[in-house]
């Protein structure tokens, strides 16, 4: 807690006996005669002042007023509680924002609303004490200014009762909480009124809103059940403020010609703070930095709690010296006889010293970490948009999405044993995870990300979130509060197709299962590209990526490398990295990746299902190693037999067959403006599936051709570029929740 100036009141001139009192505790006051130094029960220490003649400056002039029997002390119209020299820092009272339900309208009818601007005073809201805080059972409440909107979801749930002293912000809390950004001195707290709270009112009635001092806030689930958080002290919650003296920098403020530098006392320092800069004493030394002479040396040796010393004490300027007398000297902070031959006394206490010192560092350092964990968490809860994720979600009712905690993901997977793991990657790991509730998933955690996914990565999840397509993998949530995001989606139980096409399990692939895989695939894929907004580039196509599903459909997965189409050529991704085997080599010369990279990935795809041998493969002849360039090689040479799989190759299936090697043929087309797009291939395939379902076609040849032939001109699927609005969805969203 902070020590506070206890000031004689009404003695003249009492700088001059600053030095003598600096025995006590106080810090010494300074201003000329007749300057009041308290107001009511509060000290009110130089550079604040009551008149304007013993403030440092008018924004530190306060206005002490009585009203019947009480006295309280103001800022403008904000109520001052108390002031602290020596941190810099203002205890002022905020107005609590509340919403209430109104059986008339049976909505929420806002009450006080909470605000403050205190722009061009020496205040700022301190970013360490403070948090903002929402109470409520449906409650997204949040802070606004100029340059920011910050705030948080409270829920309650029935199966998880809130709990006293337990803001966590997960689900069924009733109480969430946020850092403030450095710096700020306007806000407002808003509710968003997308809720509709008739079913809770009877129990809980109100959703509330304020900053305030983090020490002074503990939950009680009495907050929302009654208005006791709202009344216990008329609608209001303490604040911690930091202030400066001007809102500039040391370095600016010794050389400010027009405001005199503050720092006027010998043995004092300057510190550039959030509002400004202030001063201190230096080490060593205590009371009033802001008057001359008024910091003074600490006697040490008269506080031996604060200054242990075992031998004799001698206090010196600006520290103390701390001695055994002659003969002796400090063994484990005790004065012992230097010759003394007995040394089983100081290694005894020597060895359980250490071990008590240990085990306090290790408590001290345990707790340091935890906290620190907690606001690490926090941090990057906010870095990765997990706001923004949360408002859009929330404002979209459907959307099954999730956002796990650590904890969570850390037991479904048993704390990521490695025998969980189903899948490596050059990104990462997958890992086979239970969750509570009994659901298998797959949880993806990646081992890097770089600054510019970062930032973008709430949108992205957002994006992936609304796709819903049977073809590809749901993702179901991610957790956001690790360094590197983790994904988490649907478990698919039968593999990968790389694994169905080249794995040793002797089972024979019919032709139609290989195509309807294919077909599937490349729905997923057009669909992707055309369907979704913004459109969205896979960018790493393979048959590892194409998982399937319990009855073997196909299930697209891995948008690790994907992009949202850009908007303008400068934010042509550079970042994603293809597979050998599967790279367009457009790509690799433009450094462009377009819908048609995908194409043409996929086309290497279509080859593995057509010749079942791996797209890369290392240890083959020069000329062997990549399948694309064997299977043009042997389309050139009119060879195509040699290298299609023995088991789909008979004589009923080489129209077929053909048919489908032309199609991969296209999609490998060098120029990407010669492939065609994913929904041509897609509707390729269906008809090829649909002929090979029905042999009769084949009966006819002129039937076939029509079956098979080029559709009606379709357009090609050239990747529109649609802006993304999801910032100003939100910002209207926002807008409305007044
Ligand atoms: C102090 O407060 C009183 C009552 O609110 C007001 O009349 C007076 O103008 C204030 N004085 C200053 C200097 O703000
Ligand atoms: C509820 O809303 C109605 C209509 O706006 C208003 O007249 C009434 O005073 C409100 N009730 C309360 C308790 O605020
Ligand atoms: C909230 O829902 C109830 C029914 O559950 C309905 O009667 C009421 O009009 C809704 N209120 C608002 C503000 O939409
Ligand atoms: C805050 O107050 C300043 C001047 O005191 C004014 O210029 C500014 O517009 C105010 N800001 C808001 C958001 O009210
Ligand atoms: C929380 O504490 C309050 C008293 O401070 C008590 O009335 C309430 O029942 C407690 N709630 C729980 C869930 O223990
Ligand atoms: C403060 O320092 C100045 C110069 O360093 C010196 O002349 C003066 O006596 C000092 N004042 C006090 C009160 O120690
Ligand atoms: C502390 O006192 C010892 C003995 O009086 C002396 O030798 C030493 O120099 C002193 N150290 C300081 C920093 O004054």
């Amino acid at each position: 807690m902070v020590k506070f100036s206890r000031l004689l009141l009404g003695l003249p001139a009492v700088w001059m006996l600053a030095a003598a009192a600096a025995a006590a505790d106080d810090v010494p006051a300074a201003r000329g005669p007749g300057c009041a130094t308290r107001c009511g029960d509060i000290d009110v220490p130089y550079p604040f002042g009551l008149d304007p003649q013993c403030a440092i400056h008018a924004g530190f002039q306060l206005n002490c007023t009585t009203v019947g029997r009480t006295t309280k002390l103001f800022h403008n119209n904000l109520e001052v509680i108390k002031l602290s020299v020596q941190d810099g820092k203002a205890w002022l009272k905020t107005w609590i924002s509340r919403e209430c339900y109104n059986q008339t309208t049976s909505g929420m009818l806002y009450g006080n609303y909470a605000w403050m601007n205190i722009t061009g005073s020496p205040y700022v809201l301190s970013a360490d004490d403070n948090k903002i805080i929402v109470l409520g059972c449906n409650s997204f409440a949040y802070m606004r200014s100029d340059s920011y909107i910050i705030g948080c979801l409270a829920t309650c749930d029935v199966n998880i009762p809130p709990k006293n002293d337990s803001c966590s912000g997960t689900a069924g809390a009733g109480c969430c909480q946020v850092d403030l950004p450095k710096g700020v001195r306007v806000y407002q707290g808003f509710f968003n009124s997308l809720y509709n709270t008739t079913a809770i009112w009877r129990n809980t009635p109100c959703n509330y809103v304020t900053v305030m001092e983090r020490a002074a806030f503990s939950f009680s689930t009495t907050y929302l059940t009654s208005s006791v958080f709202y009344d216990r002290d008329d609608s209001r919650s303490p604040v911690v403020m930091e202030w400066g003296i001007t809102q500039k920098t040391c370095e600016a403020a010794k050389i400010d010609k027009n405001v005199p530098y503050a720092c006027v006392s010998n043995y004092s320092e300057c510190i550039t703070n959030d509002a400004g800069y202030l001063c201190k004493c230096s080490r060593g030394f205590k009371g009033n930095p802001y008057i001359a002479g008024g910091c003074t040396d600490i006697d040490e040796c008269q506080d031996k709690v604060t200054y242990p010393c075992a031998g004799i004490c001698k206090n010196t300027v600006g520290g103390y010296n701390c001695s055994c007398s002659p003969g002796k000297s400090l063994i484990n902070g005790v004065c012992e006889k230097k010759q003394k031959s007995v040394w089983m006394a100081p290694v005894v206490g020597g060895s359980v010293g250490l071990v008590v010192l240990v085990i306090a560092i290790t408590c001290t350092y345990l707790i340091r970490e935890r906290r620190k964990l907690h606001r690490i968490k926090q941090m990057y809860f906010r870095q990765h948009g997990g706001l923004l994720l949360f408002e859009e979600m929330k404002s979209q009712q459907g959307v099954a999405f999730k956002i796990f905690s650590e904890e969570e993901l850390q037991q479904a997977t048993n704390r990521f044993d490695e025998q969980h793991v189903i899948g490596h990657g050059g990104h990462g790991k997958v890992y086979k995870g239970v969750l509570k509730s009994d659901a298998e998933v797959a949880v993806k955690r990646c081992m890097t990300i770089d600054e510019q996914q970062r930032k973008e990565f709430g949108k992205e999840m957002l994006i992936l979130s609304q796709i819903n397509h049977k073809n590809i993998v749901k993702i179901l949530g991610c957790c956001l509060e690790v360094e590197v995001p983790m994904l988490v989606y649907e478990f698919i139980p039968n593999g990968t197709l790389f694994d169905l096409i080249h794995g040793n399990h002797g089972k024979h692939i019919s032709l139609g299962t290989r195509l309807r895989i294919a077909y599937e695939s490349a729905e997923a894929l057009a669909y992707l590209h055309s369907c979704a907004s913004p459109p969205i580039i896979h960018g790493d196509v393979k048959s590892t990526n194409i998982l399937l599903d319990g009855d073997y459909t196909a299930k697209v997965s891995d948008f690790g490398a994907s992009i949202l189409a850009p908007n303008d050529k400068s934010q042509f991704a550079t970042l994603v990295q293809g597979t050998c085997g599967y790279l367009d080599p457009e790509y690799m010369q433009t450094c462009q990746l377009t819908d048609k990279s995908d194409v043409y990935s996929f086309g290497v795809v279509l080859l593995e299902l057509l010749t079942r041998k791996k797209a890369f493969n290392l240890e083959g002849p020069e000329h062997e190693k990549s399948l694309s360039m064997r299977f043009l090689y042997a389309m050139k040479e009119n060879k195509l037999e040699n290298i299609l799989d023995d088991q789909i190759k008979n004589n009923g299936n080489m129209d077929y067959l053909e048919e489908i090697a032309k199609l991969a043929w296209r999609c490998l087309e060098m120029s990407g403006l010669n492939r065609p797009s994913m929904k041509e291939v897609a509707d390729k395939l269906d008809r090829l599936r649909k002929v090979i379902q029905h042999p009769w076609a084949h009966e006819n040849s002129e039937e076939l051709d029509s079956l098979l032939g080029e559709p009606p001109s379709m357009v090609s699927s050239a990747v529109t570029t649609e802006s993304f609005s999801i910032a100003k969805k939100i910002a209207m969203g926002l807008e409305s929740g007044r």
